[in-house]
């Protein structure tokens, strides 16, 4: 019996050298030692030892038993062990890897293209006032000489709130606003978002237009075309060229529309300009003197002009951008390039 433990304790020791992994060894470790292991079912001969021989051969095999399982531990952690330092290698952070780098966001053009605006007016001393979006009937239509039944009012559509509430379709309602708060002079420049119910290629539900108004004495239809000779300059060029057409708006008398030569062919005709090498960039006029009496001055001391005009369409002439709707669908391929 001795004979066969000890054949035993070198089978596994060369099992042991012949595992690779480590269910190889959990598996060398049931086959021997398992409660069927090899070992067990040699234990079962002890009782035919000769009595007086049976306690050195239990000890022997305890030994060989723990012999074995020692052996096979002792892999089994080193096994551990390397697996988890090589996951340590492996998840470890490279803190010298270069970083993801922050995307910095910039203005969106139209709001450039509005402080700009803003700008080459603040030079002629035209300084910022603002109003509501949501506003009276009153102060957007009636106030600036667009009474309920006029025809006037079908040149806008209109977003009504309630009967006497609109979403503003212009920002000339910050004329009266303005006036009604303060004397002559005044010079003011009123940007802002309004609305009207309209959507294609040049037009958006909401848009952003920037109201002027001066009011003075003595202001005359020549300091009108002076400003904003001034203005369309700067803002397109030092060789811009500008005409005004006679148009009409219920709050101007006498009113213009105003167009600039073509910044694309410079006048000789092209697609943008529909052949006519001119275009339209905004309305004004001198103010009628019904606003006057409205706000309470005086028709006969003061005059003066105004003017509004639409910041995405300067902004789509200034880029040569051909729809406007690019300007609010977030794309930041086409906001990345402002
Ligand atoms: N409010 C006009 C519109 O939205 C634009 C306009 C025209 C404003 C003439 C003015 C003006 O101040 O004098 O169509």
């Amino acid at each position: 019996m001795r004979r066969a433990l000890e054949e035993l304790k070198e089978r596994a020791f060369s099992d042991i050298a012949a595992a690779r992994r480590r269910d190889d060894f959990l598996a060398v470790k049931t086959r021997y030692l398992g409660r069927r292991g090899l070992l067990t079912e040699l234990l079962r001969s002890l009782k035919d030892a000769a009595p007086e021989e049976r306690p050195a051969l239990g000890k022997l095999s305890n030994d060989i038993k723990e012999a074995i399982a020692r052996r096979i531990d002792e892999i089994l952690s080193a096994i551990e062990e390397t697996s988890k330092s090589e996951a340590r290698v492996r998840e470890r952070i490279d803190v010298t890897l270069p970083g993801r780098g922050v995307r910095y966001g910039t203005l969106h053009p139209v709001t450039q293209v509005m402080d700009e605006i803003c700008h080459i007016f603040s030079l002629l001393g035209f300084s910022v006032a603002e109003g509501p979006e949501v506003e009276l009937d009153y102060y957007n239509f009636e106030a600036l000489n667009i009474p309920k039944d006029h025809p006037a009012r079908d040149m806008q559509d209109t977003f009504y709130i309630a009967d006497e509430i609109v979403l503003r379709t212009h920002t000339s309602p910050v004329q009266i606003r303005t006036m009604e708060k303060q004397k002559p002079p005044v010079r003011i420049l009123s940007p802002g978002k309004v609305y009207r119910p309209d959507s294609d290629v040049s037009h958006t539900p909401m848009f952003h237009q920037v109201e002027g108004l001066l009011v003075d004495t003595n202001v005359t239809f020549g300091d009108l075309k002076g400003v904003l000779t001034f203005f369309s300059r700067k803002m397109f060029g030092e060789d811009t060229n500008l005409r005004f057409r006679p148009s009409f708006f219920p709050f101007t008398e006498p009113s213009a529309e105003v167009d600039i030569r073509c910044v694309m062919c410079k006048g000789s005709g092209c697609r943008l300009c529909k052949q006519t090498g001119w275009l339209e960039i905004l309305g004004s006029g001198m103010v009628d003197p019904e606003l006057y009496k409205v706000v309470g001055y005086d028709p006969e001391k003061v005059s003066g002009f105004a003017f509004g005009l639409g910041v995405e369409r300067i902004a789509l002439l200034k880029y040569g951008i051909s729809d406007i709707r690019l300007f609010f669908e977030n794309d930041k391929r086409f906001l990345d390039q402002f």
